[in-house]
């Protein structure tokens, strides 16, 4: 079937890792150079306050207005700020409370992707509180040093929430990480990028409206933000920077390199370090997925981060834009940064199963406006439990993609492990600790993940696609750990 060989030789790349070709529809708004004017920015960072032993955030979920284009505003929602959130700074082990207040005069809800929590503390859909009313979770922080997120979650509504801003980053430290010779200065060598993209109206607004298209395909912009910003510039004196990237859209995939196709390192991905720095052309990254790079910058090149975007529909349409994300300009060439550790992190070996094996198969059923992405057939149903999983348990997931669509799978409360897509063992890049991982059409992949904490018998974790229009769309299921 061309569909799937198309798609198979466009995102089987951490097998193949070939360069690709593809079609554009739509090619490369801005050229470099004078378009490229704005200063990078990054979310301030903040280490919250510490409090009877607890490191105590204080979020304040509003709508503002945001000057994308100058002059202009835009309506959005902001998370102590008009536009996404603050980059919050803690450590593996701390105690967290987070006091959310909703000035939304709506519902909502934040959810604290990728974090091992209590069920009550996630921040999913059944988590939901009311305008003017705070939520303060409290959890220990069970993570490694890594990039994590938090994002509106309310049941129907991920997508608008997310595309509106609502959504931050949590960025993790630990004794192992601290002890190797990486950047991560915040601000000087060690950047936030969170990726997205927006299409604006003729009013400079950003209406989440979607239509039978984009609900089936996920919604897409034409214009990239990097943390709000449109092709900033980032001047730097230091030779190599650290660049933490997160697929904040709400259904873009994108396929980043660096526009002199310079080699980078990947040295982290979704959950923490990875065993060892990947040298890599260019890196795949879906909704929800993070990673962290190494950029050489000594010989005063200055780099065009840019990306193919692909849609869910990627195998029919090929690449459906390329953005120019953002440029890294030197101020001058100097002798290179020391070679990085051999080693990065300890990475546990892959847990022995326990458990069962739970077949999960997304599947449409037919094309139309209603209930058409389901999981074994079933749409979300909020008063539905899937199916309970036993605390303790390690479990083998497998995921059989039918449709003819890509799917990024997120499953929440654990980082799990990716054995094999189709039987073949996942490249080192995807070996580490993953909380998504992109299922392309017709794709078994073979997941592990280990319960090893916290049972509630009402209270549900969700697993679905983090297409966000998919999800609210259905493709979506909820377990218990009991
Ligand atoms: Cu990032 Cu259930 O989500
Ligand atoms: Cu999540
Ligand atoms: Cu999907």
């Amino acid at each position: 079937m061309p569909t799937v060989n198309l798609s198979r030789r466009k995102f089987s790349h951490l097998l193949l890792n070939t360069a690709l070709a593809a079609p554009m529809l739509l090619t490369n708004r801005a050229a470099h150079g004078a378009s490229h004017s704005r200063p990078f920015r990054q979310p301030p960072l903040d280490p919250g306050r510490i409090e009877a032993g607890r490191r105590v955030f204080d979020l304040s979920v509003a709508k503002g207005r945001t000057e994308f284009f100058l002059g202009h505003e835009t309506d959005t929602i902001g998370i102590n700020s008009t536009f996404l959130g603050p980059v919050l700074q803690a450590k593996a082990g701390d105690r967290l409370r987070m006091n959310v207040a909703n000035r939304i005069a709506e519902p909502m809800t934040l959810h604290w992707h990728g974090l091992h929590l209590p069920a009550s503390a996630d921040g999913g859909p059944h988590q939901s509180f009311g305008p003017g009313e705070t939520w303060s979770p409290e959890f220990d922080l069970l993570q490694k040093a890594g990039t994590f997120w938090f994002h509106g979650h309310q049941h129907h509504q991920t997508g608008a929430h997310v595309w509106a801003g609502m959504a931050g980053i949590l960025r993790v430290e630990d004794d192992e990480e601290a002890a190797l010779a990486l950047p991560r200065n915040y601000g000087e060598d060690d950047f936030i990028l969170i990726l997205q993209d927006r299409r604006f109206d003729a009013t400079f607004q950003m209406p989440y409206a979607l239509n039978m298209h984009t609900r089936m395909t996920g919604l897409q912009g034409d214009q990239a933000l990097v943390n709000g910003q449109m092709n900033p510039v980032l001047e730097t004196d230091v030779p190599r920077i650290r660049l933490r990237l997160i697929n904040a859209s709400n259904g873009s995939i994108y396929w980043l390199r660096f526009a002199d196709k310079r080699t980078f390192w990947q040295i982290a991905s979704d959950g923490g370090l990875l065993a060892a720095a990947e040298p890599m052309p260019e890196l795949l990254l879906a909704p929800g997925e993070r990673a962290e790079v190494i950029i050489e910058l000594h010989n005063g090149e200055p780099a065009f981060l840019q990306a193919d975007v692909f849609g869910a529909e990627a195998a029919f349409s090929g690449a459906i834009a390329t953005f120019d994300f953002m440029e890294i300009r030197p101020r001058k060439a100097q002798p290179p940064a020391p070679a990085l550790p051999a080693r990065l992190a300890e990475i546990a070996p892959v847990p022995e199963q326990t458990g069962v094996t739970r077949h999960l198969r997304l599947d449409m059923t037919g094309m139309g406006m209603m209930g058409d992405f389901t999981i074994n057939g079933a749409r979300y149903d909020h008063s539905r439990i899937d199916f309970a999983v036993p605390l303790g348990a390690v479990e083998t997931w497998v995921i059989e993609n039918t449709t003819p669509m890509l799917h990024p799978m997120h499953v929440h409360d654990v980082q799990f492990r990716i054995l094999t897509r189709n039987g073949i063992p996942v490249a080192p890049q995807e070996a580490g600790l993953k909380d998504v991982v992109l299922v392309d059409p017709g794709q078994k992949v073979e997941l592990r993940m280990a319960f090893s904490d916290f049972s509630d018998p009402v209270l549900p974790y969700m697993y679905h696609c983090h297409i966000l229009e998919h999800e609210d769309a259905g493709m979506m299921g909820q377990f218990t750990v009991v």
